[in-house]
Parts: structure tokens; sequence; C-alpha cells
């Protein structure tokens, strides 16, 4: 079968960007592909991959625009492979993570001192086992369409995380965390929940920064886009049936 791929981005010059057709046998992830293709036909074909199980999150990548896992893909005739979005490629379908890590400094959200008591109950592991479940891929931050037009947003697994820790049973420091997530982030997003389809691991980013909002409310914040009030200004907006 025959897929494409984008290569040639060098320097983070997209511009020297280009599609490249290759012939790579049927049956195959896109990670086996792409090694099939590094062993066979071109060495420098360059990209990302560690654990060829779903789990790590380092083979993210984009087919016909939406983000998979390399390594959990199965390829089909004329699929067209690039790199991950809303970061900077260093080479072919590797790109430069910083941008999206940082966000997780800016939602302070980590234990900054051990606590006493450390025990979980069973229903307080569950109220964060799905979000937990991040393996920091950046598929979600890659499909934001907010991130295209503000790349000072916080992008939803920073919020995600944050939301976690405002519900850790062993966490203090929910206000802070609260704080963090006003300037670019809550009321930034537009509830359009492609970061929930882009997700591997069935994260709800949409619906964290839903809750996230509605704790803000509680915080004595508001949406600044409905300065006249009304019910969604009470609610914080948040609705469950979106
Ligand atoms: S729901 Fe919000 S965070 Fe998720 S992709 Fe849409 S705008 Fe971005
Ligand atoms: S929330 Fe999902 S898509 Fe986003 S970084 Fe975590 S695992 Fe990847
Ligand atoms: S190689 Fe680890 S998730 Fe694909």
């Amino acid at each position: 079968m025959i897929i494409e791929i984008q290569r040639y981005c060098e320097n983070r010059q997209p511009e020297n960007s280009i599609m490249i057709e290759y012939e790579v046998p049927e049956g195959m992830t896109l990670l086996e592909a792409l090694q099939f293709i590094k062993t066979k036909k071109d060495p420098t074909l360059t990209f990302n991959h560690g654990c060829r199980s779903e789990v790590c999150g380092s083979c993210a990548m984009r087919v016909n625009d939406k983000e998979v896992l390399a390594c959990g893909y199965r390829l089909q005739e004329g699929d067209v492979v690039t790199p991950l979005s809303k970061m900077k490629i260093i080479k072919d379908l590797v790109v430069d993570y910083q941008k999206a890590q940082e966000t997780l400094s800016r939602v302070k959200s980590w234990y900054a001192e051990p606590s006493a008591i450390m025990i979980q109950s069973k229903e307080d592991e569950k109220a964060i086992e799905k979000q937990t479940d991040c393996i920091l891929c950046s598929s979600c931050f890659s499909s934001c369409p907010v991130l295209e037009v503000d790349e000072n947003f916080l992008g939803p697994f920073a919020l995600t995380r944050a939301y976690r820790y405002t519900n850790d049973s062993r966490y203090d420091g929910e206000k802070e965390i609260i704080d963090a997530v006003q300037e670019k982030g809550v009321w930034d997003c537009t509830l359009c929940g492609e970061c929930t389809i882009a997700c591997p691991q069935g994260i709800d980013p949409k619906m964290d920064i839903m809750m996230l909002r509605a704790k803000s409310v509680q915080q004595g914040y508001s949406d600044p886009s409905f300065a006249s009030g009304g019910d969604d200004f009470l609610s914080g907006g948040f609705n469950p049936n979106f």
C-alpha cells in the first residue's frame, strides 16, 4: 500500500517540508511501517518511539489530520502522516515538546511538600483515577483550535492535570491552582471537545475544564465574557449537556 509522510523539515522551518510517498506492506501499524521504511528504504527518516504498546506516549503524530499513537494505529491505503501540530518541528515527525510541557509548571499542580498523611481511600483514588492515566503524549495539545490562535492558552492536558490536583485528597492547595488557571485558562476554552476525541487514554479534558469552571465560581471567579450575568454566569458556564 502507498502512504505519504511529511519529511525534511529541519531547523524548525516547516516551509521546507515536502510530502513523500512510500510503499509499505499491508497490515502494519504506523510504527511498524516507519521502522520498515527506516531499515529498508531511508535511514534518515526520523520519528520518536518507546514502549511500542501505547503506554509511553512518545510516538504521537497525526494521520489524515487526526492525532494517533503510531504503535496503535493500523495503516490504511493513502494515509497521510504528519507531525503533531502547535509545536515546532525538529525534524520529520519529531516535534519540540518544550512549549507544551511548560504549561504544566504554570498550573502549579504538584505536591509542594509531602503531606504527613498520604493514605488514600478507594473513593479518593477513584476521584483522580482517570486524569492520572495521562501519558503526556500531547495529542490533545496538538488538536486544540484555541492554541492555533493563542499560543499562550494553557491547553487541555495542563488543565486536566490542574483538575486532578484539585480533586486529590492529599493536596490542600486548591485555591492556588484555581488562581493559576484563570489567565489564558478555563475561560478561554471553547468547549469544542477536540481534545477529548484526540486522547488515546479516554481522558475527557473538556469535562475537566467545565468542572474547573464550576470550582472557579465557587472560589469567587466568573467568566470575563459574561459581564452582564445570567444563568451561565451563575453556573460558571457549566452545562453537562455540552
Ligand atoms: S475543549 Fe477546550 S481545551 Fe479542548 S480542544 Fe477545545 S478549546 Fe481546546
Ligand atoms: S490528556 Fe490524553 S491526549 Fe492529552 S496528553 Fe494526556 S494522554 Fe495525551
Ligand atoms: S511507542 Fe510508546 S506509546 Fe507508542
